[in-house]
């Protein structure tokens, strides 16, 4: 299970202790973070940071360079101290871990990758990805087969010999995001780690993020400055300026509600087509029932719910088919599992583009389900909310 983050009225302040003390008496007045600079000499990092991240939520933010984006992300595992306020990851407070506390969490819990890939160019890519096993002093053949693992899940399979200077960025950005997996971690941090690359391939590596995340139980938190990736990759976007957050939000409903005319001017030119997903509008919260539900408990959710139908799912949330409501209420079984239909219903898969489920969902009157790689469910889209969020 991924792991649920809660920042509550956080405030990183940079200067002297002088000067950090003089800032901190100002920043719930209106003067602005560049004139509390002026007057103390302070810099305002992150001010006054409210926000709830979701486990196993892909929480993106996004912002200019010096916006904060960095030295709040580094909040998350104390590498910076927030001057004021609390950071509670996984319900644990990090400013209040003991020393021994903070070392397991960053070592099992958390994992960070960077722009700058931060790898050992003269070792090879294996070496590279079982680093951080080794100095855990991880047994050998253990650690080896954790990290092998690593490399073929970020689609390196094969490369574990090379080294490092001999491959290009995407691939060593690969390397960076293969070594952050070893410890299988419950919250991934991951600061521009696309930012330096080709455009085409940055494309790929943001697909094939998505493609790993679909089916985890992680949560990530992932820093742009680049408003396209933000919308591409994030269920829930924050825009930072000045340290501040302005807007935070599902892609869908920056569009619908821009917050000001800075958040508006930063949406402009986005092509909202070719960036919403379908996770960034479908409807997460949705009742389902289990195959091996009672008729009558079905009975009774379908009448209270007034539907004429519902979808069902295995115990691991696996979508198997639907039932309809006629059947359920002629039938004489103990449960609805030789009810369920499996066949000839339309599905969407969370990370299709909204333009390309646009034309075939169009037949449909109902919410057609949502799943992930798996094939779990993971909420329903109607054609309505397509159309309402292409069209406002
Ligand atoms: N260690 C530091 N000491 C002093 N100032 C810092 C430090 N780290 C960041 N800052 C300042 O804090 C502001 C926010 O920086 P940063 O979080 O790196 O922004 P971003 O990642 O959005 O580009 C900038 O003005 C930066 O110069
Ligand atoms: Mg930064």
């Amino acid at each position: 299970m991924g792991m649920s983050i809660s920042v509550k009225n956080m405030s990183v302040i940079f200067g002297t202790d002088k000067q950090k003390e003089a800032a901190l008496k100002l920043l719930d007045s209106d003067l602005t973070t560049q004139e509390i600079k002026e007057k103390t000499g302070a810099t305002v990092a992150n001010r006054n940071v409210n926000f709830e991240i979701e486990e196993n939520e892909m929480f993106v933010i996004v912002g200019l360079s010096g916006s904060g984006k960095s030295t709040f992300i580094r909040t998350l595992n104390l590498l910076n101290v927030p001057t004021r306020g609390d950071v509670i990851v996984g319900g644990n407070n990090v400013t209040q871990m003991s020393k021994e506390e903070l070392r397991n969490f960053r070592r099992k819990d958390v994992s960070m990758v960077f722009q700058h890939f931060g790898l050992f160019s003269h070792m090879t890519v294996l070496g590279n990805v079982e680093y951080p096993l080794e100095i855990q002093n991880v047994e050998i053949k253990k650690r080896r087969k954790i990290a092998l693992e690593a490399i073929d899940s970020v689609g390196l399979g094969g490369w574990d010999s090379s080294l490092i200077s001999e491959l290009s960025g995407g691939m060593r950005q690969r390397v960076g995001l293969a070594r952050a997996l070893t410890n299988d971690p419950k919250l991934l941090l991951m600061d521009e780690p696309y930012s330096a690359l080709d455009p085409l391939i940055r494309r790929d590596m943001q697909n094939e993020l998505l493609t790993l995340e679909d089916d985890s139980e992680r949560t990530i938190v992932f820093i742009t400055h680049d408003m396209n990736e933000a919308f591409r990759l994030g269920d829930r976007i924050a825009l930072m300026k000045d340290g501040e957050v302005i807007q935070i939000g599902t892609p869908d409903q920056f569009f619908s509600n821009p917050a000001n005319d800075y958040v508006k001017d930063f949406i402009a030119d986005v092509d909202k087509s070719r960036i919403l997903k379908v996770r960034a509008v479908m409807r997460k919260i949705y009742d389902v029932v289990l195959y091996n539900d009672s008729v009558d408990d079905v009975k009774t959710f379908l009448n209270d719910k007034e539907l004429d139908y519902c979808y069902v799912v295995d115990e691991k949330r696996k979508l198997m088919g639907y039932v309809e409501k006629e059947a359920v209420m002629k039938s004489r079984a103990k449960t609805i599992e030789k009810l369920v239909q499996t066949e000839g219903y339309e599905f969407a898969r969370r990370n299709d583009y909204l333009r390309d489920v646009y034309s075939q969902l169009k037949e449909s009157t109902y919410d057609v389900p949502v799943i992930d790689n798996k094939g779990k469910f993971r909420g329903v889209l109607g054609h309505d909310d397509i159309i309402e969020a292409l069209t406002e």
